[in-house]
């Protein structure tokens, strides 16, 4: 009997383990995201993220940046800037998702 109670829990967490591993951002999530970057991030940075109030977002510019630094900027905003922190809306895996995005060349 507590060999089978164990091995049930085992299999449970084996699996648990495997989705947080795959945890992936969904085709829903991401189609969400790029609305997000073309409404909320196009308001600042341009409509094609070529620049507005906020400077462009395009690859060339932001060839200088890591994916790393490009998400801790959407998370944590510039302070003392216009660029508003994004953390309460966005998770770390979705903002390192999006600067894959913007570093790529995405046209929202
Ligand atoms: C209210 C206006 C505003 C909105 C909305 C906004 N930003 Fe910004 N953003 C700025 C400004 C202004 C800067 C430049 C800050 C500075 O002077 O360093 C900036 C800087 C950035 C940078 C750093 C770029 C660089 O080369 O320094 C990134 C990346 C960025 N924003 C991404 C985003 C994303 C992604 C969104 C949407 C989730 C977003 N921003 C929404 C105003 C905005």
């Amino acid at each position: 009997m507590r060999t089978i109670v164990s091995s049930l829990l085992l299999i449970v967490l084996m699996i648990t383990a495997v989705t947080v591993t795959a945890a992936e951002i969904t085709p829903e999530r991401q189609a969400e995201l790029i609305y997000l970057l073309r409404q909320d991030c196009g308001s600042c940075h341009g409509m094609r993220l070529s620049g507005g109030l906020g400077p462009a977002l395009l690859p060339e510019r932001l060839r200088l940046w890591e994916v790393n630094q490009l998400a801790a900027t959407i998370l944590q905003g510039r302070p003392g800037t216009p660029m508003p922190p994004w953390r309460p809306f966005l998770t770390q895996q979705e903002a390192v998702w999006l600067a894959t995005q913007l570093k790529q060349g995405i046209q929202p």
